[in-house]
C-alpha cells in the first residue's frame, strides 16, 4: 500500500501492505446457522427503519478525483422486481475513473448529480411485489451499470433481480463488495473465452489488479499451469500466493526472456489486462493455434496477428453468470484481495489512490460498518 493511504483508511487491520492483503475467509469457521442469521437480520432490520434521503458520492461536472464530493438524494424505492439494498461496499474500479473525468459514458443519458460505482454487496432491506428470489435480510451482491443517478457510491441502491446473487458464505461484506465486476469478468474469459484446460499454460497479463488477482486462482482451479506479469516485490509475492506458479516482470527485458525460458513451446493462452509494448511482446510469444481474450476497455487494444484467435468481450452479469461465479468462488477457495478501504465521503481520495495506480486486488468503499453483518 503506498503512504498516505493509510489516513484515508477505516480498518488497518483488514486493509493491509500488499504482502499481507489476503484476507483469510475467518467467516467459514464461525457462520452462523440460517436460524442464526435470521435472527440477526430481523434485529437489523428493526434497529434501522429505512429513511427517506442518504449520502452518496457524486459528482455535478466530469473532472478530477475532487469532483466526487458528498451529495444527499432520495432514497430509491423498488417497482415490483427490484430489490432495495442497503450497501456495505462497493468496488472501486478504474473504469470509474472514466465515468467520473466523462471519457466513459455507459448511459443513455447523463444526469446531474451523477453517482457512479458499477457494483457492491449489503442487505435487501425492501423488495418489490414480485420478488420471490431474494428475502429481506439475505446479504446479497450486485452489477449494475446502466443508472446515472443510481450508482452504488451511495447508502443504498435499488437493483433488478437479474442483477443480484447471494454473497458466497466464504466471503466476508467487503470481499462481497470488491467481487462482482473483477469476478465475473475474470471467471468469463478463463471458462468462456480462453476455454482453458488442465494442463494448459495460460499468461495473465496485469495478474496484480483487480481483475487479474481473481483469474490466477479461477486459472489454477482448472489445474491450469499459471504465469503472471506483475512489477515489485509486493505485487510479485501477492500474485504467487494466489497460487501462479511464476510470475515474470513484462516490463523489463529479463522478464520477457524468462517467459522464453519457462514456456519454450509458446502459450496456449492469454488474458490481457493492460495494453502495450510489454504486451505485445509477450503475445509473439502465444503459439499458432492460441487465444487472447480481453475485456473491453484495454488500452491501446492488443494487434491482430495471423493464427491466433483474439477474442474482445465484456463480463456479463446474470443469474446464471452469478450462479456460476458462486460454485468458482467455493471451488477456487477464492481470496479477494482488498488494496485499501475508503468511507463513502473519502470518495475523491479513493480515486486519487485509482490514479496513482499499482493498486493490488481491489479498492473498496466502505459504507457501513458493523451494524448490517451477515457473517
Ligand atoms: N469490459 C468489461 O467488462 C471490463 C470489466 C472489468 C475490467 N475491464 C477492463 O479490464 C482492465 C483491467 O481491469 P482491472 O480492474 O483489473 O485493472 P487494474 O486493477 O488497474 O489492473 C491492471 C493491471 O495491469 C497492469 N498493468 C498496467 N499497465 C501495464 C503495462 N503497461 N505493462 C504491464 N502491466 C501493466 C497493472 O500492474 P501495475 O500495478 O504493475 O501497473 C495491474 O496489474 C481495465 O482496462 C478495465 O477497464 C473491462
Amino acid at each position: 500500500m503506498a503512504q498516505g493511504d493509510s489516513q484515508a483508511v477505516i480498518d488497518t487491520r483488514i486493509t493491509c501492505a500488499a504482502d499481507e492483503s489476503i484476507r483469510t475467509p475467518q467467516s467459514t469457521a464461525i457462520m452462523p446457522t440460517a436460524r442464526t442469521k435470521n435472527r440477526r437480520a430481523e434485529k437489523d432490520r428493526q434497529g434501522l427503519a429505512i429513511p427517506t434521503t442518504m449520502k452518496v458520492a457524486a459528482l455535478d461536472r466530469f473532472g478530477p478525483p475532487s469532483v466526487l464530493r458528498l451529495h444527499r438524494l432520495p432514497v430509491p424505492k423498488p417497482r415490483p422486481r427490484e430489490v432495495l439494498i442497503a450497501l456495505h461496499a462497493s468496488g472501486v474500479g478504474i473504469w470509474d475513473a472514466s465515468v467520473r473525468d466523462g471519457s466513459w459514458r455507459p448511459y443513455q443519458r447523463v444526469e446531474f448529480p451523477l453517482v457512479p460505482g458499477t457494483d457492491g454487496a449489503g442487505m435487501v432491506m425492501a423488495k418489490g411485489a414480485r420478488v420471490r428470489e431474494f428475502q429481506i435480510g439475505d446479504g446479497v451482491y450486485a452489477i449494475d451499470f446502466s443508472d446515472p443517478q443510481g450508482g452504488f457510491y451511495a447508502e443504498y441502491k435499488v437493483a433488478g433481480v437479474q442483477n443480484i446473487a447471494s454473497v458466497p458464505q466464504r466471503l466476508d461484506p467487503v470481499e462481497a463488495g470488491a467481487l462482482p465486476v473483477p469476478g465475473v469478468t475474470g471467471l468469463q474469459a478463463i471458462d468462456d473465452h480462453l476455454r482453458l484446460r488442465h494442463g494448459q499454460t495460460v499468461l495473465i497479463f496485469g495478474a496484480s489488479g483487480a481483475v487479474g488477482t481473481l483469474a490466477v486462482q479461477f486459472a489454477k482451479r482448472v489445474r491450469a499451469r499459471v504465469l503472471g506479469t506483475a512489477s515489485g516485490r509486493d505485487a510479485t509475492t501477492l500474485v504467487r500466493r494466489l497460487g501462479a506458479d511464476a510470475v515474470i516482470d513484462a516490463r523489463s527485458e529479463e522478464g520477457i526472456d524468462k517467459l522464453h525460458s519457462l514456456v519454450p513451446d509458446g502459450l496456449d493462452a492469454l488474458l490481457a489486462l493492460a495494453g502495450g509494448e510489454a504486451l505485445e511482446q509477450c503475445i509473439d510469444w502465444v503459439r499458432r493455434g492460441g487465444r487472447v481474450a480481453y475485456p473491453n476497455g484495454i488500452e491501446p487494444e492488443p494487434r491482430k496477428r495471423p493464427g491466433i484467435r483474439f477474442l474482445a468481450y465484456d463480463g456479463m452479469p446474470g443469474p446464471r453468470e452469478f450462479a456460476r461465479l458462486n460454485r468458482a468462488v467455493v471451488e477456487a477457495e477464492l481470496r479477494v484481495p482488498i488494496a485499501a478501504e475508503f468511507p463513502l465521503a473519502q470518495a475523491a481520495k479513493a480515486h486519487q489512490r485509482l490514479e496513482r495506480g499499482h493498486v493490488l486486488g481491489r479498492i473498496v468503499l466502505r459504507i457501513r460498518v458493523a451494524k448490517l453483518s451477515w457473517d
